[in-house]
């Protein structure tokens, strides 16, 4: 939308990592089943402007599994909202931790 746009009409990246960390969190906290939090961003880069109007993908995968901490690569597409190709726009790896309700690390479940 155009509110989350420069003059020229380009997505802030901040806007872009929000909803790439947003995203990457939604993964963790199912993946843990409970609460994570962001402990490490990793390799941001812009590889293409996202435009106002644009569709805006995010994929998840999951590249390690520590004790509590997950390892993910997040990246994201734009799609010009009447066109079918897509382009890559951007990707980053994140770092979560599972935390406990006092906010420390806590195991994460492994799935077998
Ligand atoms: C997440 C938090 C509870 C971890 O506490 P901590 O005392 O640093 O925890 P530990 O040192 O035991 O490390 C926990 C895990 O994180 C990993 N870790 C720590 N620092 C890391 C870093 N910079 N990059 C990647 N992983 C890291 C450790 O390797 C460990 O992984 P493992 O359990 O899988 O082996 C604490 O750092 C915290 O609350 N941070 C703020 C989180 C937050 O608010 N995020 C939102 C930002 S606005």
């Amino acid at each position: 939308m155009p509110a989350d746009a420069n003059a020229y009409g380009d997505i802030f990246g901040g806007w872009l990592l929000g909803l790439m960390d947003s995203g990457a969190g939604l993964f963790a906290a199912r993946y843990s089943k409970g609460r994570a939090v962001t402990i490490a961003l990793d390799g941001m880069h812009f590889h293409k402007p996202v435009k106002v109007g644009d569709e805006v993908s995010i994929y998840a995968e999951l590249v390690r599994v520590g004790r509590s901490s997950m390892t993910i690569f997040i990246d994201a597409w734009r799609r010009e909202r009447t066109q079918e190709e897509r382009e890559k726009v951007t990707d980053a790896t994140f770092t979560f931790v599972a935390i406990d309700d006092t906010g420390r690390p806590r195991a994460v479940h492994q799935e077998t």
